[in-house]
């Protein structure tokens, strides 16, 4: 797969007021979106608009059957205080971008396809046919872990998606289990893009314990790509454990459990590594999967 040369992505603007309806708010997400990618299309060829390969039913001479998701905002206010808040401002970010990211990053097989926004309403995505990643894990003893060359194609397919989107200078920002859909046929399809962050803008805690320790004490200079590797390596770690962490869970200390069958050893204390030391993901870390055990 060739890579586009790298460019400077536009940090996202954040006008006020945002509306505080769904509709009108989603309107002005799209024209800030607009704008934003008019400025992107002088630097980039990446298409804005593409279908899954496969339609899910094919319907008479001329037309096609595809299964789509829309995602929409749902914009909310609460008293507080005496002060009536909105999350307006924080749907708006989260929209704009994942739209970026839609919108710029071209087709990759693990990465959820964009079809394009219906005005006033949502974005649509192809529908994969899948679970998250951690319901992959057995939550009783009596049911079967997940085969290694299982796990390996779920890595493999993560890091893929991972290594694009960086590509393009983009972060996801928000790596988990559940942001990693895996289809009937083991791919990973990585989704939810409403954290990524691009050069110089500033990375906001996501969901423990997969978010890097550089982020839950915000370094306003803090590197989204490289937090990236670090929640990944906690991706990893859970597939070696076989099991989800939660919230409070010490990752370095489940890292630290002896095991003879781990896959992603290496990797692991490559990637959870304090972000001076940490390494970025690579494609030739890849030779370094299933290297405890391989001999
Ligand atoms: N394209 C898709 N095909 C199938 N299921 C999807 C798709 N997109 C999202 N989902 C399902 O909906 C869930 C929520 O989607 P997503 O993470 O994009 O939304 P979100 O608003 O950011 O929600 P959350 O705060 O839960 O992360 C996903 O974890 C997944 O189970
Ligand atoms: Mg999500």
């Amino acid at each position: 797969m060739t890579h586009p040369k790298p460019y400077m992505i536009p940090p996202i603007p954040v006008p006020f007021p945002w509306p505080k309806t769904a509709s009108a708010l989603f309107g002005k997400v799209v024209e800030e979106s607009n704008r934003l990618e008019s400025s992107l299309r002088r630097n980039s060829t990446a298409s804005s608009m593409s279908l899954p390969e496969e339609p899910w039913q094919e319907e008479g001479t001329t037309s096609l059957i595809f299964r789509m998701v829309l995602k929409r905002p749902d914009p909310s206010e609460a008293e507080f205080d005496g002060k009536t808040l909105s999350n307006a401002h924080n749907i708006a970010t989260s929209y704009l971008s994942e739209l970026r990211v839609l919108r710029t990053v071209s087709v990759h097989p693990n990465i959820v396809r964009f079809a394009g926004i219906i005005e006033g309403v949502g974005i649509i995505l192809e529908q994969i046919d899948g679970v998250e990643l951690q319901s992959k894990f057995p939550t009783s003893d009596d049911l079967a872990y997940p085969s290694p060359v299982s796990k390996i194609q779920w890595a493999t397919g993560t890091m893929d998606a991972l290594i694009h989107l960086h590509s393009f200078h983009l972060s996801h920002s928000d790596l988990s289990p559940w942001n990693i859909l895996i289809t009937k046929d083991d791919q990973a399809k990585l989704i939810d893009f409403g954290r990524s962050t691009t050069l110089g803008e500033r990375v906001f805690p996501a969901s423990p314990p997969f978010s890097a320790p550089e982020i839950k004490y915000p370094d306003p200079s803090a590197d989204g790509i490289l937090a990236d590797a670090y929640s990944y390596g906690v991706v990893l770690l859970c597939l070696d454990i076989n099991r989800m962490l939660d919230p409070n869970d010490d990752v370095i200390q489940a890292a630290s459990e002896p095991s003879s069958a781990w896959l992603f050893g290496d990797l692991i204390a490559l990637y959870l590594q304090d972000h001076q030391s940490r390494s970025r993901l690579v494609s030739e870390h890849k030779s370094r999967f299933k290297s405890d055990n391989s001999g």
